[in-house]
């Protein structure tokens, strides 16, 4: 606002002085968008958009260093490659601007002023999730106050974020903790497979296991507990706030849904998805890969489990199984399974 005041009385002194007529003034305002628009294509013209060309600029030792420049769309001036974003498909749109670009390891592209590297590459992405350089997780505004804050996830890289993983890693996810969650996943788990039971058609099967997650993680962290299939005011609300690009050198026929890929052969070692082996890595990996990775695991495996020790599963009657996806917080099925169930005659 200050600035602002000011900028006024400067404009208003000029306008009083004589060497400012009307021509000389309405000249400089043009110069000065002539700058700017150079100044913009100049940026624009680096590849990888314009938050990249400013960098280069404003570090000539990048600037130097020409045949190091990574490939990557252009977008457009000033914004970027925002439309690759705008979409529900994005990671499809970030792998066909990569073939395009020719980027075979390395992309880069620019949202407005932010700097954006994407790799597929397992060997790159372990030296980038390992390097302090990107230990830091940009954030807007908008998303740090939604998380109070306080959050860990959000925290910059540095004595307050170390700490928080410290007193994480010791009081929340130690193997002491997880084993005594134990009861709390039993009893989550036996209200699902009350809940599943109940039908005897086609049903779908993702409400109770958003449900039952969310129920685990207040059980967990603010040791509340809910019943799975109530629904009051404060379950509504608190759902509200919770709401595989592969890479084809890595894995044949990247886009075909093949579960069998991950399940080690007889003789080979076996494949681990706790972040060292990087061409399979759902809790990230290095230095802000997911506290909560042991937990999940436990979690995820034992739900898994038991729901296929209770049951069958049925394709549903009306509907055949839909392998679109839909990019939100994690890649979904756009149209959630459905299935029949069958309890397991014993
Ligand atoms: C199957 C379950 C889970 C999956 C797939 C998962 C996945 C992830 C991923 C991909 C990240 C980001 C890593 C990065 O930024 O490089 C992450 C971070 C994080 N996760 Fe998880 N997570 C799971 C369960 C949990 C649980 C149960 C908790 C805690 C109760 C948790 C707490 C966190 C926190 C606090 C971070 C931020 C870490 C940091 O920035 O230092 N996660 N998780």
């Amino acid at each position: 606002m200050r600035s602002n005041i000011e900028s006024v009385w400067l404009f208003a002194l000029a306008s009083k002085c004589r060497a400012f007529s009307q021509e000389s003034f309405a000249f400089s305002v043009f110069i000065i968008f002539l700058a700017w628009l150079v100044m913009t294509l100049f940026y624009w013209a680096h590849p990888g958009g314009p938050a990249w060309g400013k960098f280069s600029f404003l570090n000539p030792s990048f600037l130097s260093a020409v045949n190091k420049r990574i490939p990557g769309p252009r977008g457009l001036p000033v914004i970027g490659s925002m439309n690759l974003m705008a979409s529900s498909l994005a990671h499809h749109r970030i792998a066909a601007a990569a073939e395009a670009c020719k980027a075979k390891r390395l992309m880069a592209f620019s949202l407005g002023h932010t700097r954006v590297l994407v790799t597929c590459n397992p060997d790159v992405a372990r030296e980038m999730l390992n390097s302090s350089v990107f230990a830091d997780r940009p954030v807007k505004e908008s998303a740090y106050s939604l998380m109070f804050n306080r959050a860990i996830g959000f925290a910059p890289y540095g004595v307050y974020w170390r700490t928080l993983r410290r007193i994480a890693a010791m009081h929340l996810f130690c193997p002491k903790q997880i084993k005594g969650a134990e009861d709390q996943r039993r009893e989550i788990a036996s209200e699902m497979v009350s809940l599943y039971a109940q039908h005897d058609r086609s049903f779908s099967v993702r409400q109770v296991l958003k449900r039952a997650s969310l129920n685990n993680m207040m059980a967990s962290i603010f040791g509340r507990k809910y019943k799975l299939n109530s629904t009051n005011n404060e379950v509504e609300q608190l759902q509200a706030l919770v709401d595989e690009g592969l890479d084809p050198q890595q894995w044949a026929h990247p886009l075909e849904f093949i579960p069998d890929r991950f399940v080690s052969k007889e003789g080979e070692v076996e494949f681990s998805v706790l972040g060292s082996d990087l061409r399979l890595a759902p809790f990230g990996s290095g230095r802000r890969t997911c506290p909560g990775k042991k937990m999940g695991l436990t979690t995820v495996s034992f739900w898994v489990a038991t729901l296929v020790h209770e049951f069958e599963w049925l394709p549903s009657d009306q509907n055949t199984i839909d392998l679109s996806e839909v990019l939100r917080l994690s890649c979904e099925m756009l149209n959630p399974l459905t299935v029949k169930v069958r309890p397991r005659l014993r």
